[in-house]
């Protein structure tokens, strides 16, 4: 059983991205094979409406016919059994990074004969984790437009969120002042253990499910 995931953060060690390597850990726990990528590792672009993946010519559909870094990876995924991505909420939505690498997946699965038909005839379980400084209640809608994207992969999609995250260990040395330093770290402390142990068990979950 394949699981990749994906971190649509630059940073590699902080919110998202462990959230990603616990949720990769509960995979493993399940004898899964995984890799993280991380999309600020690659160079690539956004859809650039080339067309070809709806050209009636081309013998493969779901595949993405714009060759940069991102080629090889969205390859990877559409092979995967379980597909886990995390995304910080930058100004209202997921970063950029992220929304050119669900352009690129999610565009290629579209069919532009029938929106409603599937064209990937795979099975992909996904889960969405999403970091936010805010609350997750603001931004519900995007959240799950995000991941509705995934269904076209024909597996479940499903999201996590960690809210009021912890954006820098050192407040102080911050112009920052609209935050309670004292209150953030209390939640941190006390609840990002349990986002870090939920992801966990999404990602033993989704591979269980995946066994049968
Ligand atoms: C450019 C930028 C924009 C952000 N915009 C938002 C936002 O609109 N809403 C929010 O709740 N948090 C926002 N944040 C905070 C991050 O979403 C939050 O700190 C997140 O957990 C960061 O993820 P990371 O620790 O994995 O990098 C923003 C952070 C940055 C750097």
């Amino acid at each position: 059983m394949k699981v990749i995931a994906i971190n649509g953060s630059p940073r590699k060690n902080w919110n998202t991205a462990q959230l990603l390597q616990s949720a990769i850990k509960g995979a493993q726990s399940m004898g899964a094979e995984t890799e993280l990528i991380s999309l600020y590792d690659l160079r690539y672009t956004g859809c650039i409406s080339c067309f070809a993946c709806k050209r009636k010519d081309v013998k493969e559909l779901c595949r993405c016919y714009l060759k940069d870094e991102l080629t090889p990876v969205l390859e990877k995924v559409l092979q995967s059994d379980v597909l886990l991505l995390g995304s910080p909420i930058y100004l209202g939505d997921v970063t950029g990074m992220m929304r050119s690498f669900l352009e690129r997946l999610a565009f290629c699965t579209l069919s532009y004969d029938d929106y409603t038909m599937r064209i990937f005839d795979g099975c992909i379980h996904s889960a969405f984790f999403f970091t936010m400084n805010g609350k997750e209640s603001i931004y519900e809608q995007v959240l799950r437009q995000n991941t509705d994207l995934l269904k076209r992969l024909g597996g479940s999609s499903e999201y996590y969120v960690a809210e009021n995250t912890l954006q820098f260990n050192d407040y102080s040395r911050y112009r920052a002042a609209a935050f309670d330093e004292e209150g953030k770290k209390k939640y941190h402390e006390q609840q990002f253990p349990k986002d870090l142990a939920a992801a966990f068990e999404i990602g033993a979950r989704l591979c269980r499910k995946m066994n049968g």
